[in-house]
């Protein structure tokens, strides 16, 4: 585990856990707590440099542009990008994934092509897909999971045909936490001409994570489920896609407009970034980053891994408790896992479960964690989640423990 600041002091920096010191908040992979850094820098804006970006030659516009800017070389930096000009601020994952699936779904699928998925998508990497189907007449296709419901490699190597126009897949499934092996799977993808989207919303929050590297075509991911505020995101543009045409047309996107039309800025990130963007929320982004540096995603991920492992025993110890997924010791691909367990009750519905743990203070979702498709894949109607993050510890883990024992005689 980590240095001495991050085992001691980590809480402390977080508000809204000072203020309700007996929270046990274990629903991080929804979102995640802000520090104080993030929030200070965010007022820091409105207090200092609130100007519109891009617009202004008055120094205050200049100075909000470039904390603006900053923030996207942060980002760049973050993902190893080869560029802040390959980093385009949207709203969030779902967001991105959308400016895709408009922007290069309606104009590179036709009737014929595939799109290939993985039945642990959430629905933000779903619903854009079957949209641009029906307006396409492309295909969505799903690959198989095996039996501990992990990835079927295999199958979606096979599932990977001269049809298949793009690849969409998560990087760690946001019910399960477990990893893909995307550094197989997508140069195998490229080698026969497919573009290749990655969801990254439950991964660069916890993984040092390198888009050169992985070689994929789009990288997505959310600020809020990683101590950012909510409403910003980034979508990840390799360079060859940085002209695709836009999803949203207005303000500062343009070269020139007539009564007659318009001409758009010619490459990303102008070109894909439409009207006043949520200026405090990048820079608030960019400070997430600096908190995140700061302690080091490699021991954010080492401390991850230890509560996972605890959790994940602790719990599978309580009689009628099942977990989903493979244990850590059975997971291949455990180095890349998000701390993340979900889990059934037998007897008791999860959303009595769920509710009798509020009862106790622990935070937890239930339901089916917008996966439909992988919930009908597990056959369970519903699960509990409990998912951490840097600032959980074990004795969340314990409070999690006791709460469901004590739920479970309680509704015995
Ligand atoms: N995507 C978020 C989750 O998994 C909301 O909870």
């Amino acid at each position: 585990m980590a240095d001495k600041r991050y085992l001691i002091d980590i809480r402390k920096e977080f508000p809204l856990l000072v203020a309700r010191p007996g929270l046990v908040y274990l629903d991080n992979a929804a979102t995640t707590q802000k520090p104080a850094a993030v929030l200070d820098t965010e007022r820091a804006f409105y207090e200092e440099a609130d100007a519109n970006i891009h617009r202004g030659i008055y120094a205050l516009s200049e100075e909000a542009s470039d904390r603006y800017e900053r923030a996207r070389e942060k980002v760049a930096r973050f993902l190893n990008a080869p560029s802040a000009e390959n980093i385009v601020f949207t709203a969030g994952a779902t967001d991105s994934i959308n400016l895709v699936a408009h922007s290069w779904g309606l104009a590179n699928l036709e009737r014929g092509d595939e799109i290939l998925l993985t039945p642990l998508e959430h629905h933000a990497n779903i619903v854009p897909w079957q949209q641009v189907a029906k307006q396409t007449g492309a295909k969505v296709v799903f690959c198989g999971l095996k039996e501990d419901f992990t990835l079927d490699v295999d199958d979606l190597k096979r599932r990977i045909t001269p049809k298949t126009g793009l690849l969409a897949i998560t990087q760690v499934s946001n019910v399960l936490g477990i990893a893909t092996p995307l550094s197989e799977i997508i140069p195998y993808a490229k080698q026969r001409g497919v573009t290749v989207l990655v969801d990254g919303a439950q991964g660069a929050p916890h993984l040092k994570t390198d888009v050169q590297a992985l070689g994929c075509d789009f990288y997505a991911f959310s600020g809020h489920k990683m101590l950012a505020p909510t409403g910003i995101g980034v979508l990840y543009v390799a360079e060859q896609h940085r002209s695709m045409q836009p999803y949203r047309t207005g303000g500062d996107m343009i070269e020139d407009v007539t009564e007659q039309g318009a001409e758009f800025a010619p490459l990303a990130p102008r070109r894909l970034e439409a009207g006043t963007p949520h200026i405090a929320g990048a820079v608030g982004l960019g400070a997430a980053i600096d908190y995140l540096e700061s302690i080091g995603m490699d021991a954010i991920h080492q401390h991850e891994a230890a509560l996972l492992k605890k959790a994940w025993h602790a719990l599978s110890r309580i009689p009628d408790v099942t977990l989903l997924g493979p244990a850590p010791e059975n997971d291949p691909l455990f180095s890349s896992r998000s701390a993340v367990v979900s889990f059934t009750v037998e007897g008791i519905h999860p959303h009595d479960v769920a509710q009798l743990l509020d009862d106790e203070g622990v935070c937890i979702r239930v339901g089916k964690h917008c996966a439909h498709p992988l919930h009908a894949r597990m056959k369970v109607a519903a699960t509990n989640r409990a998912s951490f993050y840097l600032y959980n510890t074990e004795q969340d883990i314990d409070a999690l423990v006791a709460a469901l024992r004590h739920a479970i005689e309680v509704f015995r």
